[in-house]
């Protein structure tokens, strides 16, 4: 029988998360299952190509996989009529006149945030996408995370009443790779090579805030650079001239105010690597990554300040467990899966390139409102 197929062209899969989340975790993920379920019961292979700039790299890579197909010339694969969708994992500063090709190309596209580097290109690449009537989306693999389905869970049920406020801790310590190498690229470090937590973590604080607590209207932000001097892949030191940890509190168009940090120069003292405290007139709940915890007015302890005293309860176990009461699949698989559908279906996926600039106008107001000591409030797009 034949199944349909859908040749995905990968633009830097030799990268941490090209790699790991994208090709292992879910385009061969993927391939092993059989391919995307559709909903008439039918199934769409994937079939990789896998790109780069390392010819042997991407060779060794394919053979350990067992992919047929990898290629350094990107612009042959995206004229390929094989090719239905262009994926685009490279570093941030390589990838928007790439994403430009391949909706020229006429190719469906998916791609790791951020989208570009600034919001007028990003804009531009959503209305590009938009008016050649592509498929256009963009990594929110913080929606799919375990924790977070279960607090939108608990947003639906109505758990909170109102929402009040939100607070977000995300962040770990990255060495600076002298003693110690650092565990993440040392382009991160570098504002000319598209680093810096704000444009990074901005991007996802946007689409996660939108989706579940309402669009942000304002920041007010304090961009730092902590570290100023780091040591990249081959043990160079360098000047680390981006930001590596932002202060910022966001106001909602639901009236709700949330607060997160975001530092590569902090220590763990949390359940999870990243973890949101939402508070609500009814109940509160905790998530991070895997789990979420709840408290429910009802059940909410009334301790009354006092140095004096030792702490006579533990605040921690009066939270009860948020049952996940289903599996849930890798976060970018089940999104790859998505996109895939709506492919299939000729029809736009929801986390679209408008999306994206969204999470690009607020990390530029981010960065604007630490540069200038003001409160930036941002225009509906
Ligand atoms: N969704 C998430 O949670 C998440 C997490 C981390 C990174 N990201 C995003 O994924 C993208 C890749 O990040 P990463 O951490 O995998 O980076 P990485 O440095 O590990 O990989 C970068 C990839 O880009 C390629 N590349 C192309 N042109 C390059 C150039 N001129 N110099 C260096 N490399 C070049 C590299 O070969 C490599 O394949 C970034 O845009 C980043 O913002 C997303």
């Amino acid at each position: 029988m034949n199944q349909p197929e859908l040749g995905v062209v990968l633009n830097g899969v030799t990268g941490r998360m090209g790699y790991r989340q994208h090709l292992l975790r879910s385009v061969l993920a993927i391939r092993e299952q059989g391919g995307v379920a559709l909903p008439d019961g039918s199934r769409v292979r994937l079939v990789p190509v896998l790109a780069g700039r390392n010819a042997a790299k991407l060779a060794e890579m394919a053979a350990r996989h067992g992919v047929d197909r990898w290629t350094t010339d990107v612009d042959t694969a995206l004229s390929d009529p094989g090719t239905h969708i262009y994926f685009d994992a490279q570093l941030t500063s390589a990838r928007e006149p790439w994403v430009r090709k391949a909706i020229a190309a006429g190719k469906h596209v998916y791609a790791e945030k951020p989208l570009a580097e600034s919001l007028p290109d990003a804009l531009e690449l959503a209305g590009l996408a938009h008016e050649a009537g592509i498929c256009h989306g963009v990594v929110h693999d913080k929606l799919f995370l375990p924790g977070l389905r279960k607090l939108r869970r608990l947003i639906d049920g109505g758990v909170f009443g109102r929402i009040l406020s939100v607070r977000g801790e995300f962040g770990y310590w990255v060495f600076e790779g002298d003693w110690q190498s650092a565990q993440r690229p040392s382009w991160n470090y570098r504002a000319a090579d598209g680093g810096g937590i704000v444009l990074d973590m901005f991007c996802h604080w946007s689409y996660l805030l939108e989706n579940l607590f309402g669009r942000v209207t304002a920041v007010t932000a304090k961009a730092a650079t902590h570290i100023p001097r780091r040591w990249d892949e081959a043990g160079e030191p360098y000047a680390a001239t981006a930001d590596d940890a932002a202060y910022g509190i966001f106001e909602l168009e639901s009236g709700t105010i949330a607060q997160v940090n975001s530092s590569w120069c902090t220590r763990v003292f949390r359940d999870e690597l990243v973890e949101f405290q939402v508070d609500g007139t009814e109940a509160s709940a905790v998530a991070g990554l895997r789990r979420c915890r709840v408290q429910h007015r009802s059940a909410t302890p009334k301790p009354v300040w006092n140095p004096d005293l030792p702490v006579t309860e533990s605040f921690r176990d009066q939270w009860a467990e948020v049952p996940d009461n289903g599996e849930f699949d890798n976060g970018f698989k089940a999104q790859w899966e998505e996109f895939v559908r709506d492919v299939a279906a000729k029809r736009q996926h929801r986390y679209d390139f408008f999306a994206a600039a969204r999470g690009l106008q607020l990390a530029e107001a981010g960065l604007a409102s630490s540069a200038e000591g003001r409160r930036v409030e941002l225009k509906r797009l």
